[in-house]
């Protein structure tokens, strides 16, 4: 029997963008591997490409070519609904703006994922409180987002996409709504997730974040320029 190690494999992705007369090269050719257990940033300036690459590695889009991978099966050319399958089955997704129900309370807001899960309300509720003790917030299951701070809200979101207990969680700019101690208090919650067996990828444009990853992809106009373990980025 073969033994996956990479749980996710981009090889040689462009994304084109083609709105009318105008084409934006948003990834020119991109590859590269996440092995299971990693916890690796993508990090590059504004416009280099990370959500773009975000978008098709959290199966939100496909690529233009290219081939990606997860756990060895190509879902380069999936379709919508097959894709939307993928990303219930294994992806995970934290975003900038915690993209939180705002009428909604903690609890209600980690249980939606589950919605389309085939398990009573009661097995539900269960696994929502689970995840929302696993990111210390036990205490604040009735709050709505309003009642929460940033680094509250983030851990809310982290809730819900433990809930589903993902494969891979996949953050884009996580901490770009948070200030420096929420974003320290999310970066170690994300360590600590990874210590646990969780592939995590982080988008960021902080260096602050990425030295929590073992890993630093760096993209600059939709190419990687370098791929390198952390402390070697650290040292140079
Ligand atoms: N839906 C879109 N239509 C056209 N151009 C886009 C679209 N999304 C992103 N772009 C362009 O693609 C490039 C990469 O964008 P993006 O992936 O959002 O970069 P980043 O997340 O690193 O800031 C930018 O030039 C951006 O303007
Ligand atoms: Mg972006």
């Amino acid at each position: 029997m073969r033994v996956t190690r990479d749980v996710l494999q981009v090889h040689n992705v462009h994304r084109t963008y083609d709105s009318g007369t105008v084409q934006v090269h948003a990834l020119r050719g991109v590859s590269f591997r996440v092995t299971r257990g990693e916890m690796v940033a993508i990090m590059g300036p504004s416009g280099s490409g990370k959500s773009t690459l975000m978008h098709i590695l959290g199966c939100l889009d496909r690529p233009t070519a290219g081939q990606y991978l997860i756990d060895d099966e190509d879902v380069s050319d999936r379709d919508d609904d097959q894709l939307a399958a993928l990303r219930n089955q294994f992806l995970g997704f934290i975003f900038q703006e915690f993209n939180l129900l705002p009428g909604a309370p903690a609890i209600q807001n980690v249980m939606l994922p589950l919605t389309y899960r085939k398990m009573g309300q009661g097995e539900r509720k269960k696994r929502a409180l689970d995840a929302l003790q696993q990111v210390d917030l036990g205490h604040r299951v009735d709050h709505k987002p309003s009642q929460l701070s940033g680094g509250q809200k983030q851990r809310v979101a982290v809730a819900r996409s433990l809930a589903t207990d993902p494969a891979i969680l996949l953050a884009d700019e996580p901490t770009g709504n948070l200030d420096t101690t929420s974003q320290d208090d999310l970066m170690q919650l994300l360590e600590e997730l990874n210590a646990e067996g969780m592939t995590v990828v982080v988008v960021t444009h902080e260096e602050d974040v990425a030295v929590h990853c073992q890993r630093i992809v760096h993209l600059i106009d939709g190419e990687i320029i370098s791929d390198s373990p952390v402390q070697e980025v650290m040292e140079s």
